[in-house]
């Protein structure tokens, strides 16, 4: 633990540039699509990520080839010998991601059987996979939960289906695009999600052979195919990372250009932005400026000055306000003039971090109930998934040790907009979702170091 914390000195503005590369939440799953195709893929501007580096050994575990490509960022994948791996090989990824569980149509697809560890990802909640497991069984797999992992086969192949989601889990939707695609006949899903990442990755499949329809109202038909080619493909950026800095820009009351970002899948979170009193440029049409080129904008935010204003908002499903935005946002939120109100409808336990924040001089209050919006799934079970913001707050610098991913992020953030230094164990963890994040914090002036 002693090695895996870093100093921050905070109080200084971030100033500059970085770039974002491909979705994490995109990338991983482009990544498992590798494994339909009968001739390999490439992928571009893949992130070095811990989540890239877990789904690349379980693919190589089942005999893909994965290499580097001639650009930087380019992955290629050949999946000419795909074969099965030990139970043991694969347990060793135990608890190190959540991705593994979209393994199960492509491997029953190509082997017939699949064996899935225990799944790992952020420790928000329960996450439970029960959409997942129905979906595959009315797909016609037979999945056995065991002490050691779920096993499955399916004997009599996979066959479409009509399936209904009951609440529109990303997860749930990809496991059912890279399961139906090969599955013999038409599956038809309702209340799918359509997060961009999803229709990025039937971007990919369609690339690959497969007849995917998205209609209206969360519903998507996918005629099966009997084979499927490799893809190239350049994913869409993560906006999720790019939402993360602009909230840094504005906690820290810095300025940062996040190159590569894209305005289209962050509409919600620049309404927001703008409306806490952030400002934006979008930048990604810009010709000529010194040291940028044409292809290298992105979406300049910063701190205009003077108070930003309290905002009440609830995380939602596409095109709602991702639950990802809300972490490093609410970190901005301590500065705002007023009190705001952040209504949590997709993890019921994801404010846990606020009490890291209010250990830094934050006033921030989580409720049981559903506060400033419509009643969620969450309301009268008990889950605080409700926070008020009371500001603004001096930040004084603490010891933090980060719980997850996004909230880690997000400590980091209040580290450096808070007066002193502070200690922030379990940095590592970042590595998951960010890339080069220590170097980035450099390249923007971040006064940080490993101690
Ligand atoms: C994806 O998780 C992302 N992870 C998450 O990002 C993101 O927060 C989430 O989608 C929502 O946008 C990846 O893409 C790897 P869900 P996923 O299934 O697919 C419930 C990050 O930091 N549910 O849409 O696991 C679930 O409990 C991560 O990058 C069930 O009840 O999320 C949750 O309340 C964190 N049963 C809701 O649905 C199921 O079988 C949404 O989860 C599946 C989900």
């Amino acid at each position: 633990m002693t090695d895996d914390v870093l100093a921050v000195h905070g109080g200084t503005p971030l100033q500059g540039q970085i770039r974002v590369r491909g979705a994490k939440n995109l990338v991983s799953k482009a990544m498992v699509a590798t494994l339909l195709g009968d001739t390999p893929s490439r992928l571009f501007d893949v992130p070095r990520i811990r989540d890239v580096e877990v789904v690349t050994g379980l693919l190589e575990l089942h005999g893909v080839k994965v290499t580097r490509g001639d650009d930087d960022g380019e992955l290629v994948f050949d999946p000419a010998n795909v074969e099965s791996a030990s139970t043991d090989e694969i347990n060793v990824h135990a608890g190190s991601s959540r991705i593994p569980i979209l393994f199960c149509g492509p491997l029953l697809h190509r082997l017939g059987h699949a064996f899935i560890p225990d799944l790992g990802g952020c420790h928000i909640g329960p996450r439970p996979i029960d959409f997942h497991i129905q979906a595959l069984r009315q797909f016609g797999a037979i999945v056995d939960k065991l002490p050691d992992g779920m096993h499955l086969t399916a004997p009599n192949g996979l066959h479409g289906t009509k399936l209904e989601l009951p609440y529109p889990s990303v997860g749930a939707t990809e496991q059912v695009l890279l399961t139906a695609v090969m599955a013999e006949g038409v599956t038809e899903l309702r209340n799918a999600a359509v997060e961009p990442e999803i229709i990025d990755l039937i971007c990919i499949l369609q690339k690959m052979g497969a007849i995917i329809t998205v209609h209206t109202d969360r519903v998507i038909e996918i005629h099966g195919v009997k084979r499927l080619r490799g893809y190239t493909h350049k994913p869409i950026p993560d906006r999720i990372e790019a939402a993360s800095w602009a909230a840094a820009a504005l906690a820290t009351r810095g300025e940062i250009e996040v190159l590569g970002a894209g305005q289209a899948d962050m509409m919600t979170f620049l309404n927001v932005f703008r409306s806490v009193g952030g400002e934006f440029e979008i930048t990604d049409a810009r010709v000529g400026r010194e040291g940028v080129s044409a292809q290298e904008g992105g979406i300049r935010f910063w701190h205009p000055g003077g108070e930003l204003n309290a905002v009440a908002l609830e995380t939602d499903v596409h095109p709602g306000f991702m639950t990802d935005w809300q972490q490093p946002l609410v970190v901005a939120l301590t500065q705002a003039r007023g009190l705001s109100i952040v209504h949590e409808t997709v993890y019921e336990q994801r404010l846990g971090y606020t009490d890291a924040l209010n250990s830094m001089g934050a006033t921030i209050q989580v409720y049981r109930d559903c506060l400033g919006g419509t009643p969620c799934r969450f309301g009268r079970r008990n889950f605080k998934h409700s926070a008020v913001i009371a500001g603004p707050s001096k930040l004084h610098a603490a010891d933090l040790v980060i719980p997850d991913l996004r909230a880690g992020f997000s400590h980091l953030i209040a580290a450096l907009a808070a007066e002193g230094t502070s200690r922030v164990y379990g940095v590592d963890l970042i590595n998951r979702g960010y890339e080069d994040f220590e170097t980035k914090l450099a390249q923007l002036g971040a006064r940080v170091e490993r101690p």
